[in-house]
C-alpha cells in the first residue's frame, strides 16, 4: 500500500519504519527540516532499540524516505497517517493544534480519494473534528475529494517500541464504514499472525481506548508506588510483595514494579487529558487525580531519603546518579522523576554526578539542565562515582543490575546506595558491605 506519516516522533518514525519492513511503500513527512535530514542519512535523531537499522535497510530497498514536503507525501499515497504530538494545554486538556494544521494541510492539498488514520492520542470527538476540518477546507477550495478518518490509537511504549509494533497486543481500528476498517485489517495482517488481536470499532470508542488503557496503567504504578511506600515503613519488603501478588492471575506479573514515579509524554499527559474530558462531561475522576497526586509525591521519595540521611542542607555534598531518562531504553526526558529528584538535590546546595546510558545529551538540553554547572555527565557510569557522597539510582537500565560492587566501593566516598527500581538483595548489598536503601523497603 502507498502511505504517509505525518510526524517522526517516536511514534511516526516506528509506524513508518516498521509498515515499510513488510513491503509498503512508506513516505514520512516532519516540519523539523534536521529530523528529516538525519532520518534520511539512517540515523534516528532518537534512540530506540532497532530502529536505526530497520530504516537504514528501507531507505536502501527505496521502501521509506523522509521529507519535509506534505504535498508532495499526499500526492504519492492513499493512507495518511497523522502521528504528530498532542502536549497537554494548561489545563490538562490535550492541544491539538497540531493535528488541525495536519488536517487543514490535507483539506488544502487532496488531490484523490485518501483514508486519513488518526493515530496521535487525541480526545475523543477528534476523528470528527479531523472530518469538518478537511472537509471545510475542501470547500474553501472548491474540491470534493472522497475521504474517510480513521481512529487507530497506538500502545507502543517507548524503549520497545519497534518490538511493540512488530508484534501488537492489539490492533484498535475506529472507523464507521465496514470497507474502510476491512482496508486497516489488510495493512495490519502482516503484524497479527496470532487471531483475534484486531478490534473494530467507533471512532469514539477506540479514541477512548487509548486513554483508559495509559490511564489503568498509570493508576496500577500509582497503587504500586503506594503500597511500596507503606512497605518501606513497616518492614515489608516490597519486592517479594510484588512477585506473591502478581501470581495472582487477576492481578498479574506484569508492570508490577514500584519506582521513583512515572512521567514520558504519554501517561502523565494522558491522565490529565481523561480527567478534562470527564470534567468536560460533569464528572470528578476523583481516582485518577489521585493516581497524578500520588505520583507527584512519589517524585521525591528518593530525594527524601538522601535528606532523612544527609538533612536538607546538602551543601559540599556530591551524588552520583545513575539514569535521567524516564524510563530505560530511551532517551526521553519528558516528566522524567530525575528532573524533579536532581532539582530538589541541587537547590539544596548539593552538585551532581550524572550518568545515563542515552539522555545525557538530552539532558543538557535548554529545556532541561542546559548548561548548570552543578552538574557533571560522565560516560562511564563508574567515573560518575568519583568522590561522590552517594549513589542514586533513578532509571532502570539493566547495565545497572550487575555492576562491579568493589569497583563502586573503591570510587565511593562512601558505599552508600539510594535505589530507586529496588534492583539488588538488601542482604547481598550488607554482606559486601553497602548502606543500602531502597524503595519499597525499611
Ligand atoms: N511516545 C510514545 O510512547 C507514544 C505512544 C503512543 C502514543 N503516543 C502519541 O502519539 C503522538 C506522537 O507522539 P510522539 O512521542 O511520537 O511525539 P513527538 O513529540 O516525539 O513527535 C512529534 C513529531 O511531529 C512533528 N510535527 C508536529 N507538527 C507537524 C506538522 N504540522 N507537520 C509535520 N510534522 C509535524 C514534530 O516536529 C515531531 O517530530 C502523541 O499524540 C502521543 O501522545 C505516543
Amino acid at each position: 500500500m502507498r502511505l504517509a506519516i505525518i510526524g517522526t516522533g517516536y511514534v511516526g518514525s516506528v509506524t513508518g519504519a516498521c509498515l515499510s519492513e513488510m513491503g509498503n511503500s512508506v513516505i514520512c513527512v516532519d516540519k523539523n527540516a534536521k529530523k528529516v535530514a538525519e532520518f534520511s542519512q539512517g540515523k534516528a535523531p532518537l534512540h530506540e532499540k532497532g530502529l536505526n537499522e530497520l530504516i537504514a535497510r528501507n531507505l536502501k530497498a527505496k521502501t521509506l524516505r523522509f521529507t519535509t514536503e506534505l504535498e508532495e507525501a499526499l500526492d504519492a499515497s492513499d493512507i495518511v497517517f497523522i502521528a504528530v504530538g498532542t502536549p497537554p494545554n494548561e489545563d490538562g486538556s490535550a492541544d491539538l493544534s497540531h493535528v488541525l494544521d495536519v488536517a487543514r494541510s490535507i483539506g488544502q492539498m487532496i488531490k484523490h480519494p485518501l483514508i486519513v488514520v488518526d493515530k496521535s492520542t487525541v480526545p475523543v470527538g477528534t476523528a470528527e473534528l479531523v472530518r469538518a476540518t478537511i472537509a471545510s477546507e475542501q470547500k474553501k477550495h472548491g474540491t470534493d475529494f472522497e475521504f474517510h478518518v480513521v481512529s487507530n490509537p497506538e500502545f507502543l511504549a517507548q524503549g520497545t517500541a519497534v518490538k511493540d509494533f512488530m508484534e501488537p497486543s492489539r490492533i484498535v481500528v475506529g472507523a464507521d464504514e465496514p470497507q474502510v476498517i476491512e482496508t486497516m485489517r489488510e495493512l495490519y495482517a502482516p503484524f497479527m499472525r496470532r487471531e483475534g488481536r484486531f478490534y473494530a470499532m467507533d471512532p469514539k470508542t477506540a479514541e477512548t481506548v487509548k486513554y483508559a488503557s495509559n490511564c489503568f496503567l498509570a493508576a496500577k504504578i500509582s497503587v504500586n508506588n503506594e503500597l511500596a511506600n507503606i512497605c518501606a515503613r513497616i518492614g515489608a519488603d516490597f519486592d517479594l510483595v510484588r512477585k506473591a501478588m502478581g501470581a495472582d492471575p487477576r492481578i498479574g506479573e506484569p508492570f508490577m514494579y514500584a519506582g521513583p514515579g512515572f512521567g514520558g509524554s504519554c501517561f502523565p499527559k494522558d491522565v490529565r487529558a481523561l480527567i478534562k474530558i470527564a470534567k468536560d462531561h460533569n464528572y470528578h475522576a476523583e481516582m485518577f487525580l489521585q493516581t497524578l497526586s500520588t505520583n507527584e509525591k512519589q517524585k521525591y521519595v528518593l530525594a527524601d531519603m538522601a535528606n532523612d540521611y544527609f538533612g536538607s542542607d546538602l551543601a559540599g555534598k556530591v551524588f552520583s546518579v545513575w539514569g535521567l531518562a524516564f524510563k530505560a531504553g530511551t532517551d526521553d526526558m519528558r516528566e522524567s522523576s530525575a528532573l524533579t529528584i536532581i532539582q530538589r538535590l541541587i537547590d539544596q546546595g548539593a552538585r551532581v554526578q550524572a550518568h545515563d546510558p542515552e539522555a545525557m545529551k538530552m539532558a543538557k538540553q535548554p529545556e532541561y539542565f542546559g548548561d548548570d554547572s552543578r552538574i557533571t555527565y560522565f560516560d562511564d557510569k563508574y567515573a560518575a562515582l568519583d568522590g561522590a557522597d552517594a549513589l542514586l539510582i533513578i532509571t532502570e537500565w539493566k547495565d545497572f543490575r550487575t555492576p562491579d560492587f568493589q569497583e563502586m566501593k573503591k570510587r565511593l566516598n562512601k558505599p552508600l546506595i539510594f535505589d530507586g527500581r529496588l534492583l539488588y538483595e538488601p542482604k547481598k548489598m550488607k554482606e559486601i558491605g553497602f548502606e543500602y536503601k531502597s524503595i519499597g523497603r525499611k
